[in-house]
């Protein structure tokens, strides 16, 4: 028996094998460390780092030697260490396997690989932003950040090397490489990975459900900071070559009739050259950037500049990036490519960006053309590329764009400023960024797939509009777009507009528009659940539902938040929907069904099926023009009673500062119970340093069959308003043919409602 070299009953196990070390670092109480280093390579070669630093945990190994074995026990997890290879099984704290190593960690055609075996009904999702599959077994993935993937290969704007099990286990490996995932392709039973790396570094995270394993691999690789509240409204990008007047004129447009927006993104051509980028105003579009900037943000617009990282001998911090040894050995479309690795490229492009943008009043960026293309080629530096940092092309690659917005964030940070940007090249970690993956050559299918996918690893991604086949795709894809982390037409090749359609397609685009508006509160503390527990806002219907084997194959729908499931029909005015196992209520219609089955469903094309979980609040405000437009006196809280007890929490902030951080936040927690005699309503005092704008909340309770006998606050009796009443700051309405409740009470002090029936 070969005898462990370092064996401790603390967090660390290193053993030596013939050919490698093993070291198995205990992370957490359900997150361990792998680090297998073959012998005579290079552990500190040139990478840049993606985990951060942990907190220690109190937790350690319990080590037991025995025969066949050694067997390090945590609080959660057992791992049976091999004798004869690095390799590490692992079981659930009852004994139970998890995933088992086939063989062991070794090296085969000059890669690093682990052989794992699959249980006969075992499931896996990941590997970020795919657009052609969303259950795994039985694929390959190459992880590869690549623009407008062909096949399902693995290769995507959005590659992240994490994948979770049904067995309730997810799988981070540590490389920015491109790396290889068999999952049961080759031998049915079994899975490997593998990374080109000299080293197989890898985290094996214990869940047992999937809200659990992103919580796991957020804890170690970043969770999302706060978009700001106006990233959350409606955004429109302007065709690229219309210029200043025309661009004002599109965007008194959205306030002249009436149709909420708050974002307008400038294309390639405010620049004075684009491919590569000067990052300086092109005066014959705009000829007086400073007052254009202003104007707009006087219509409360904020504005957001196309751009990529490839610096044209024209702009001025071509020859500073130069100097400062900060650029690769090869050029993109003439320019020069920044090592972002290094803070000396991120504080020129900062530089340049304050003078020219910040200044003025922009607050947000496209970062385009950051995955390359292999259908195009020479749309990004080769693979043999040489960064003054030490890292190859092939190494930079696939985190190129995740560290190009990771500076653009970090320049917004350091003014106290949130920016919500948009970047098409992303990796492990992105989630941690506000910033949302787009592109606009997808078909819709693969759109809400890649919005399903999404969630797995926590990206952002945009399914963005454009012109389309017909008026009636139009309508169906911006209706799912507004049920998406950012909003948005992007108009830059075609100059589509909301109302170009006429007026039918007009009044459909107002109507999503004004209820996103109405959900941002429920969208923003969606974003906040993602903030503090890594919970993504879209994600697929298996992440909630893990044990219902039917949603596996559900690629066409995803929740948006806690409470909204979306179908979007793809085309024509039926389709068939899985609504998982509990009662369901239809937006449009209050209809409430059970789950647990697939339904037939017809909807005009103004309708985009949308059905809510019955025991959810979505809390809920006022159609605006824009974010912020006018106070929110009033929270909404829409209610959608179950027989079990609910609850909800409502989060607000500033909206704009990382003020947040330090505590300047407020959460309201809402709960609802059935009683004996009808429901009870609560809700908590604010918690937190913030002071939010609501003085009333509005209780909307669905679903009341029949008019209340009593409505208390507390003990004492609320009066039963006009149903017309409009300003009312307490009491309630029952509307008989919709059945809603409405009960309005001041706002600021803990609460309970009781509805007597
Ligand atoms: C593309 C991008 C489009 C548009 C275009 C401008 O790469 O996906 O949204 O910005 O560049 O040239």
């Amino acid at each position: 028996m070969v005898k462990p070299v370092n064996a401790q009953t603390g967090r660390e196990y290193v053993r030596n094998y013939p050919d490698s070390t093993l070291h198995v670092t205990l992370v957490a109480p359900e997150t361990v460390r792998v680090l297998v280093v073959p012998r005579g390579a290079n552990a500190n070669f040139p990478r840049v780092p993606l985990v951060l630093p942990q907190p220690t945990t109190r937790d350690a190994f319990k080590l037991r030697v025995s025969k066949s074995n050694i067997d390090l026990q945590t609080s959660r997890l057992r791992l049976h260490i091999h004798n004869d290879a690095p390799a590490v099984d692992f079981y659930d704290a009852a004994g139970k396997p998890l995933s088992l190593d086939s063989g062991g960690a070794a090296t085969v055609e000059g890669q690093q690989r682990d052989t794992r075996s699959i249980a006969p009904d075992e499931e896996f999702f990941g590997f970020g932003l795919q657009f052609h599959s969303l259950a795994q077994r039985g694929k390959t993935k190459t992880l590869k950040v690549n623009a407008d993937p062909k096949d399902d290969k693995g290769n995507s704007h959005a590659v992240v090397p994490f994948f979770l099990s049904t067995a309730g286990y997810g799988i981070y490996l540590d490389s920015h490489a491109y790396t290889y995932f068999d999952m049961g392709q080759t031998a049915a039973d079994s899975l490997y990975f593998q990374t080109p790396d000299p080293v197989l570094d890898y985290y094996f995270c214990y869940g047992p459900t999937f809200h659990d394993l992103l919580a796991r691999y957020t804890q170690l690789t970043g969770r999302m900071r706060m978009p700001p509240k106006w990233g959350l409204g409606f955004w429109y990008r302007m065709k690229s070559d219309w210029k200043q007047d025309k661009v004002e004129a599109t965007a008194r447009e959205f306030r002249t009739r009436n149709i909420p927006c708050d974002v307008v993104g400038l294309e390639p051509k405010w620049q004075t050259h684009a491919y590569s980028c000067s990052y300086i105003w092109n005066k014959d579009q705009y000829p007086d950037p400073a007052g254009f900037v202003g104007r707009m943000r006087g219509q409360h617009y904020h504005v957001n500049l196309w751009e990529h990282a490839y610096v044209h001998p024209s702009s001025p911090i071509y020859d500073e990036l130069e100097k400062a040894n900060a650029v690769a050995d090869k050029k993109v479309w003439g320019g020069l490519v920044p090592d972002w690795t290094k803070p000396e490229a991120a504080a020129i492009f900062a530089r340049l960006h304050e003078q020219e943008h910040l200044k003025l009043g922009v607050d947000g960026y496209k970062l385009d053309e950051c995955d390359g293309s292999d259908y195009t080629g020479g749309w990004f530096f080769p693979d043999d590329t040489h960064f003054p940092s030490g890292l190859s092309g092939a190494q930079m690659h696939n985190v190129f764009g995740y560290l190009y917005q990771k500076r653009f964030h970090e320049m917004f940070e350091r003014r106290n400023q949130r920016s919500y940007l948009l970047c098409r090249g992303m990796f492990a970690g992105a989630q941690a960024y506000p910033t949302v993956i787009y592109s606009d050559w997808y078909g819709f299918e693969q759109y809400v797939r890649a919005a399903a996918n999404s969630g797995f690893s926590g990206v952002l991604w945009c399914p963005e509009v454009r012109q389309t086949a017909n008026e009636q795709e139009f309508i169906r894809r911006f209706e799912t777009v507004f049920f998406s982390p950012l909003a948005m037409i992007n108009a830059w090749a075609d100059g589509v507009t909301p109302w170009e359609k006429g007026p039918e397609v007009e009044r459909i685009f107002r109507l999503y528009a004004g209820l996103r508006m109405q959900l941002m509160p429920y969208l923003y503390s969606a974003f906040w659940q993602m903030h503090e527990t890594g919970l993504p806002v879209v994600r697929a219907l298996v992440m909630d539902w893990p044990h219902d084997r039917n949603t596996y194959a559900v690629d066409d729908e995803f929740m948006f938040g806690p409470s909204i499931l979306v179908a979007p029909i793809i085309s024509g005015t039926t389709r068939s929907i899985y609504l998982p196992t509990g009662q369901w209520t239809n937006w449009w219609t209050g209809e409430t069904i059970t789950g647990g089955r697939r339904i037939n469903y017809e909807a005009t094309p103004d309708r985009l099926p949308l059905f809510v979980r019955v025991g959810s609040i979505i809390p809920m405000q006022p159609v605006m023009s824009y974010v912020g437009e006018k106070p929110v006196d009033t929270l909404t809280l829409r209610v959608f009673p179950s027989q079990e007890p609910f609850s909800s929490v409502v989060y607000d902030d500033d909206g704009t500062t990382l003020n947040y951080v330090q505590g300047q936040n407020v959460r309201i927690h809402s709960a609802g119970a059935p009683t004996s005699k009808g429901i009870s309503l609560s809700m908590s005092a604010p918690q937190g340093n913030y002071r939010p704008e609501w003085n009333h909340v509005q209780w909307e309770v669905q679903g009341m069959g029949i008019i209340p006998r009593r409505v208390l606050l507390g003990r004492s009796v609320l009066k039963p308003l006009a149903s017309d009443a409009e300003n009312a700051v307490r009491g309630y309405t029952y509307d008989a043919t919709t059945h809603l409740l409405r009960i309005v009470v001041p706002f600021g002090k803990a609460q309970t409602i009781h509805i007597i029936s």
